[in-house]
């Protein structure tokens, strides 16, 4: 492959996967991947797109800000667009933003920096009109965000009236929840038997994002405000300083830390003194916002279409602290993937507290020399994944040894296996249980089918007594069956009830879904949208060539090469015949679906058995008919084509032969299926 063609699958790829990422931070406020990890893969893009203006997209996320507002809200237009910031990610790349600044605007005129606390929240835009709180609503996308108005008059620091103000005045900052407030609201959980909530920034996004107004003034929310939006016949603001001045007048909430240089050095120590002192206050901060302070000057710089050129958010680092790993153990993943994990000491990083952190595989574990009873560094970047940096030797206890990769899964006892050249190591037992057991409770799971009451212990339970061996049973358990297995419940006639109705809703699952719930390596949310509109249903996916899947736009070879390997695999195949017998809907596709109809008009007969083919009798039919052809049971002159397969009749061949009909043998269909022409 050329490296222009590279450059423009990755960035295809990285589209979809940033896209995904945004989708699941902004849209469902469940970040799927840690945020330093995200701004690497936004980076990676702009890196692309910066060397090759070529492959910009209109829709590139690097152009654009969070995410498409939700449908549970009406859409309001932002008249003035909320912007996002460009992140600077140490000190060199801050002072390259103050040198590019500076250089702009002039070398001899004075300028002046205004140091913010970056607050870990979301962003709010508050509208006053005649000095009424009239309308509240999200960032979304920087354009259009959601109306969450009834929400927002929940905050108590927001005043629903204000006096002598503009005529209109809109006010834009963070909304958030206070620490002391998330760990209260989370031992509510634990009291109640729920999940705690997993951090304070997620927390205030599903809290502000409620249906119910009343949920929302429950967890008690809080607000900085720090920008002014739309502005009509208010006084004329020359500076950042009039303008918290006037917020601070109208009774909105000022964070107080916020302090002005003119000396760049005292910046750098305004970003270090708040790095070592982040958890001081009683709000999340990730890191301190620089804004050129004078208003013109802000004029003068302007902004790209994403975000302002005069200001800059300096993000801490992740933050490390030590603890003990007393042992490490390893997970059994669906795909049989053997996780080697540490368990540790808890200990409070990142804004929660971490027993356990991923060690990858077998290398990383080597490489990184770490070892049961060892004293090590741990990392918690953005907010969701916890890492082990490495050991801290000078602690290491004399007696230690290297650990060692078990031979056999802890789950089943069966050998556990590593190719050569790859990292990872397998349990390739197919009924393990850890393996059956995480591969049924991610298909349960919301992004999947979200099957609500197939909770782990219930998914065990299953498993161990045998009545669930993969996905395709659980739609084949009887009442009486649940009842049996979950005996010990004295509510089980109420839970077998709801769980058996979750499932039966579960068979009108969209096809998207279908495919995460099923695992198909690399697919996620976005990419597997992409893959159901385009082909349609199951069957055709299955039989779709490499090329063709990553011949659509957003999804790469990687990911491509990932879906042929998942259908050529024989047990998976099984799996989807067993869906299919339990009457699940395997072509539910929301939107249009835009399988090329490359055989409209088209007569193509099926005969004989296609046993051993890389398709049954029944999907090929289906096939055919999936791309606008017809299927009949006998040969005409209409016919375009005859697919024989073993022990075919005789009279459909002759009638073939006689009338010169194409006879095609399984290279040839498959042929056919992909062009659309007998060759
Ligand atoms: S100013 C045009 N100031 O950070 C600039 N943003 O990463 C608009 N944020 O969308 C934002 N603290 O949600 C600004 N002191 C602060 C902030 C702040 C947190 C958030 C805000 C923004 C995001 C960008």
């Amino acid at each position: 492959m050329s490296e222009s063609d590279s450059d423009h699958d990755r960035a295809a790829e990285l589209r979809a996967q940033v896209a995904a990422h945004n989708e699941a931070y902004h849209g469902r406020d469940r970040p799927s991947v840690p945020d330093s990890t995200y701004d690497e893969l936004l980076r990676e893009l702009k890196e692309i797109e910066t060397r090759r203006p070529d492959l910009v997209t209109v829709d590139s996320p690097t152009l654009a800000v969070g995410a498409t507002p939700n449908e549970l809200f009406s859409a309001v237009e932002h008249r003035v667009p909320m912007m996002s910031l460009d992140n600077a990610m140490d000190f060199g790349e801050l002072s390259a933003w103050h040198d590019r600044t500076i250089k702009s605007l002039g070398e001899t005129e004075t300028h002046a920096f205004v140091c913010e606390l970056k607050f870990d929240g979301l962003a709010v835009s508050v509208r006053y009109e005649n000095g009424d709180l009239a309308q509240a609503a999200t960032r979304g996308n920087g354009r259009t965000g959601e109306d969450v108005t009834l929400n927002v008059k929940t905050i108590k620091d927001i005043p629903h009236r204000i006096e002598n103000a503009p005529t209109v005045l809109e006010v834009r900052g963070e909304v958030y929840l206070p620490i002391s407030r998330f760990e209260e609201l989370n031992n509510e959980q634990l009291e109640k038997g729920d999940a705690p909530y997993a951090n304070p920034r997620n927390t205030a996004a599903g809290s502000l994002r409620q249906k119910d107004p009343s949920v929302t003034a429950s967890r008690k929310l809080a607000f900085w405000s720090y920008q002014l939006g739309e502005v009509v016949g208010g006084p004329k603001m020359e500076s950042s300083e009039q303008t918290f001045d006037l917020l601070e007048r109208l009774g909105l909430p000022v964070n107080p830390e916020l302090q002005q240089f003119s000396d760049f050095a005292e910046v750098r120590q305004f970003c270090e003194a708040w790095m070592a002192n982040r958890h001081s206050p009683d709000y999340e901060i990730d890191g301190v916002v620089i804004k050129i302070a004078d208003l013109a000057q802000r004029e003068i710089l302007g902004s790209t279409s994403r975000a302002p050129r005069w200001a800059i958010a300096f993000k801490f680092p992740p933050e490390e602290k030590t603890t003990r790993l007393t042992t490490i153990k390893v997970s059994i993943g669906r795909t049989g993937r053997a996780t080697p994990f540490a368990v540790l000491e808890p200990v409070f990083v990142g804004g929660s507290t971490v027993g356990m952190a991923t060690l990858h595989n077998e290398d990383q574990v080597s490489a990184k020399d770490v070892r049961p009873g060892d004293t090590v560094i741990v990392r918690k970047a953005g907010d969701v994944i916890p890492e082990v940096v490495g050991p801290v030797r000078a602690d290491r206890p004399a007696a230690s040894t290297p650990w060692e990769f078990p031979k056999v899964c802890p789950s089943c006892g069966e050998s556990l296996e590593r190719s050569q050249g790859d990292a990872n190591t397998y349990c390739v037992n197919r009924r393990c249980p850890a393996r059956i057991e995480t591969g049924i409770s991610h298909f349960a799971s919301r992004n999947a089918l979200d099957i609500e009451g197939l909770g782990e212990r219930t998914v065990r339970l299953l498993v161990e007594k045998g009545l669930v061996e993969d996905v395709g049973d659980l739609f084949a358990l009887t009442k009486q069956q649940l009842l049996e297995v979950l005996v010990s419940d004295s509510s089980n006639e109420t839970l077998v009830r709801n769980l058996l109705t979750a499932i039966n809703q579960a068979r009108e699952c969209p096809l998207a879904n279908l495919l995460i719930g099923l695992g198909v390596e690399h697919l996620g949310p976005s990419t597997a949208e992409l893959l159901a509109r385009r082909f349609g249903d199951i069957d055709t996916i299955s039989l779709a060539a490499v090329d063709d899947i990553a011949a659509i736009d957003g999804i790469g070879p990687v990911i491509a090469k990932s879906v042929t390997n998942f259908f050529a695999d024989d047990h998976h195949r099984a799996v989807v015949e067993k869906l299919r017998i339990n009457g699940v809907r395997l072509d539910l596709v929301e939107g249009e679906v835009d399988v090329p109809q490359i055989l409209a008009g088209r007569s193509i007969v099926v005969t004989g058995s296609l046993e051993g083919w890389f398709i049954t009798r029944e999907e090929a039919k289906q096939a055919i008919v999936a791309r606008g052809g017809k299927s009949p049971g006998s040969v005409s002159k209409n016919t375009y084509a005859l697919v024989v397969g073993a022990e075919a009749g005789e009279t459909k061949l002759n009638k073939a032969s006689d009338l010169g009909v194409p006879i095609l043998g399984e290279p040839e269909f498959r042929q056919l299926l992909e062009t659309g022409q007998v060759l």
